[in-house]
């Protein structure tokens, strides 16, 4: 081939290849160590000074030429690599959707149930004084039931001298929302609690719970039986049964402890319910007439019951979660299983 040859056929190849792989191959047959424009630049030696003269610069432009048509095709070949034909047959990218933490959702679930029921959601404050988490819940500051709650105490004195801490319970949310409405009503409030102890897998500083209150004319155990149960029935299945415990808290009278036979192995006794049958799950009773007294009820005209649900307890048990410390981990691993 001579360098008119050469010129003709190599770039209309380089122009036809399609892959790297030919273009590479265009290189060897023409650049080679006996390529044909490498035979001709070996070949200029033995030529006279005149005809190096004349081939020698046309030779190397060629040369260079080339070069950079390969570079060029190179580079279109690989960016333009992903312009495939649409192949319909490929598996679609997966894309990572977002949901709620499985704490809200059960959260919401448990106020739609409330809500169904005909109660009203109330919101309410972390940041207490010592009168609405304890006094007006007829725990005065020498009763020996204010250790059944560790508290955190707050630096900081209100108005009125009180000091502030972190509710222990939602049960203050009574006394805020009776000094403030007229019965009947029945509401439920969900929120944080915080308590001064030990963190292990069933005990945390913070956690949820959800104060339920119901005050009527005439409002007796059987309502509060009834109440408790249809809950339970409509959040776990209809298997569940109830029972109340005798339990103390100075603001109820009587004050029972709610078990619920263990949904897990249905009262047959299982390693959640340690062979019980039976799960802990609200402290309750019927108000305390004290506790309308400090709100200015007048106790003979109304009754009520309340209870205090451990929300937490309550996800783990539906979710079978082992260890409470999960829910603020954080850990992706855990929130993708819901
Ligand atoms: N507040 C109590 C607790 O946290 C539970 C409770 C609520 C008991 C309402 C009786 C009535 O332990």
């Amino acid at each position: 081939m001579d360098l008119q040859e050469i010129k003709q056929s190599v770039f209309k190849e380089i122009g036809e290849a399609k892959e790297i792989k030919t273009l590479e191959k265009v290189r060897i047959k023409y650049l080679g160590r006996k390529g044909f424009l490498t035979n001709i630049l070996k070949s200029l030696k033995g030529l006279p000074l005149e005809k190096r003269r004349e081939i020698g610069p046309i030779a190397n432009e060629l040369k260079r030429e080339i070069e950079n048509a390969l570079k060029d095709k190179k580079e279109f070949l690989i960016t333009n690599a992903s312009f495939r034909p649409l192949d319909l047959s490929l598996p679609g990218k997966k894309i990572n959707l977002g949901h709620l933490h499985p704490f809200t959702a059960l959260e919401r679930q448990i106020n739609e149930i409330f809500a169904r029921m005909g109660f009203e959601i109330i919101e309410s404050d972390e940041i207490e004084t010592e009168y609405y988490n304890f006094d007006a819940l007829n725990i005065p500051a020498d009763h020996p039931a204010r250790d059944m709650w560790d508290t955190f105490w707050l630096k900081e004195k209100s108005l009125n001298k009180q000091k502030y801490l972190l509710r222990t319970h939602t049960s203050p949310v009574q006394v805020h929302y009776m000094e403030k409405h007229e019965p009947p009503f029945r509401i439920v409030s969900p929120g944080k609690v915080y308590r001064y102890e030990a963190i292990d897998a069933s005990h945390d500083i913070q956690f949820h719970q959800l104060e339920c209150l119901v005050v009527d004319e005439n409002i007796n155990f059987s309502n509060f039986k009834f109440i408790v149960l249809s809950f339970f029935q409509q959040l776990f299945s209809k298997e569940i049964k109830i029972q109340f415990v005798p339990s103390y808290f100075p603001f109820v009278e009587p004050g029972v402890q709610i078990n619920i036979s263990c949904p897990k192995c249905k009262g047959k006794g299982c390693a959640l319910c340690k062979n019980s049958g039976w799960l802990e799950i609200a402290g309750a009773g019927m108000v305390h007439p004290k506790v309308f007294e400090y709100v200015g009820y007048n106790p003979k005209q109304w009754q009520g019951f309340a209870f205090g649900l451990g929300l937490e307890r309550i996800a783990m048990i539906k979710y079978n979660i082992p260890d409470i410390r999960l829910f603020n981990s954080g850990d992706l691993r855990f929130i993708k299983q819901f």
